[in-house]
């Protein structure tokens, strides 16, 4: 990119993203500034970071004044510092979508009525040499989203489109693919409609860049391709890999033999990959990723309360948000007395789409046996076999 800077920041402190996703390698909050006749800033950054926002900013444009910030996203990771921004550029424009406005003013006390620029899909804003389009990508991830593409440099600026988990000044041994997919399921997994309605439209653009709001710029064709791809199979709730997500919990260990027992025999049957993950130990949201990620899926659980065991109802509860579906599963359950989790699994599985549950129930009553072996065996060729 010639005129396009980054002047994002890294977050090394934060606990839990959005209150809630662990982030083991920081978060990146990404701004840029587009440097032409007129000077446009792309989104600010989370509310810890104004002072070095603005630094960077300054770093870029030196005294320069800003003619425009382009407000995409109004969710506060990106947003909050309108305000400071505001007051230290006073001539700058805000340009933003309506429902972003009635935003601002919820967060702000004021919708910037006397500089404010209101954009829609199809319009343009030209700043010299470069002329920004903008392109409307509603629930991606919030009703406001605008996401816009630089026509002279055909940098498309994604929104948190593209995005993935882990600051930006650190290398992710696994790549982009495995916090992106988290990212992508924790957060947007339940709008793949509205993403798939995005992607269409990217479709038609002639893209050589793309500049997310999280993670690292995107700038290559074989990336921007296989970004793309994963995508829309991860949009269409397609399956992405061959293996099974084995999700389990357990009270005293037996349940937990009975998943270890289980991956050993779909792997001894030929099963390419088993993702086992303990739900009340394991970070919950690797296990929803992992769901989406492979095509079938087996739970493993104990009665608790005549029902599901409650980080089990969790994990299903996850799924159901991000209207899961088109998987074959396989259950086992666990019941000293009274054995129940399966008939509680099944109700929930019952309002997904396009479910298929295998006849085979295992059923454990405290510890297995040689019959719940066979019963293993029986339900892992049913899962394996479609
Ligand atoms: Fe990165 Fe939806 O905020």
């Amino acid at each position: 990119m010639k005129d396009i800077k980054y002047t994002g920041v890294n977050d090394h402190q934060v606990d839990l993203f959005e209150g809630q996703f662990e982030v083991p390698l920081g978060m990146a909050y990404n701004s840029y500034v587009i440097v032409d006749e007129k000077i446009c800033v792309m989104d600010t950054v989370d509310q810890h970071f104004g002072e070095e926002w603005l630094k960077n900013l300054k770093g870029v444009i030196g005294e320069r004044a800003v003619d425009f910030l382009v407000v995409q996203h109004m969710e506060p990771d990106h947003s909050a510092n309108i305000a400071n921004f505001a007051k230290a550029y006073p001539g700058a424009k805000i340009v933003s979508s309506l429902a972003a406005f009635a935003m601002m003013k919820n967060y702000f006390g004021t919708d910037f009525a006397d500089r404010r620029v209101v954009i829609k899909e199809g319009d343009t804003l030209e700043l010299g040499a470069h002329k920004l389009a903008f392109v409307a990508a509603p629930m991606v991830h919030w009703p406001e989203v605008m996401v816009t593409y630089d026509t002279t440099e055909k940098v498309l600026f994604s929104a948190d489109g593209f995005g993935k988990f882990g600051a930006n000044d650190v290398e992710d041994p696994e790549g982009w693919d495995c916090e992106a997919r988290r990212y992508y399921f924790g957060i947007v997994g339940k709008f793949g409609a509205q993403v798939q309605a995005l992607l269409k439209k990217a479709a038609a653009l002639d893209i050589q860049t793309i500049c997310p709001l999280h993670g690292p710029i995107l700038d290559t064709p074989d990336k921007i391709q296989h970004v793309i791809k994963q995508y829309l199979t991860w949009s269409s709730y397609g399956v992405e890999s061959e293996g099974v997500c084995l999700a389990y919990t357990s009270v005293y260990g037996h349940t937990e033999a009975v998943a270890e027992k289980m991956s050993e025999i779909l792997k001894s049957k030929g099963c390419p990959k088993v993702a086992i993950a303990d739900l009340a130990r394991d970070d919950m949201y690797e296990t929803v990723e992992d769901a989406f990620r492979y095509g079938k899926l087996v739970l493993a659980t104990t009665t608790y309360n005549m029902g599901v065991f409650p980080k089990m109802e969790e994990f299903l509860m996850h799924l159901k948000r991000r209207t899961y579906r088109n998987r074959k599963v396989g259950l086992i359950e666990n019941g000293t007395w009274a054995p129940m989790a399966a008939k509680g699994m099944k109700e929930h599985l019952a309002a997904l789409q396009g479910m298929e549950i295998c006849p085979t129930v295992v059923t454990v009553k405290g510890s297995m046996t040689a019959e719940t072996i066979v019963s293993m065996e029986k339900l892992a060729e049913e899962i394996l076999n479609s």
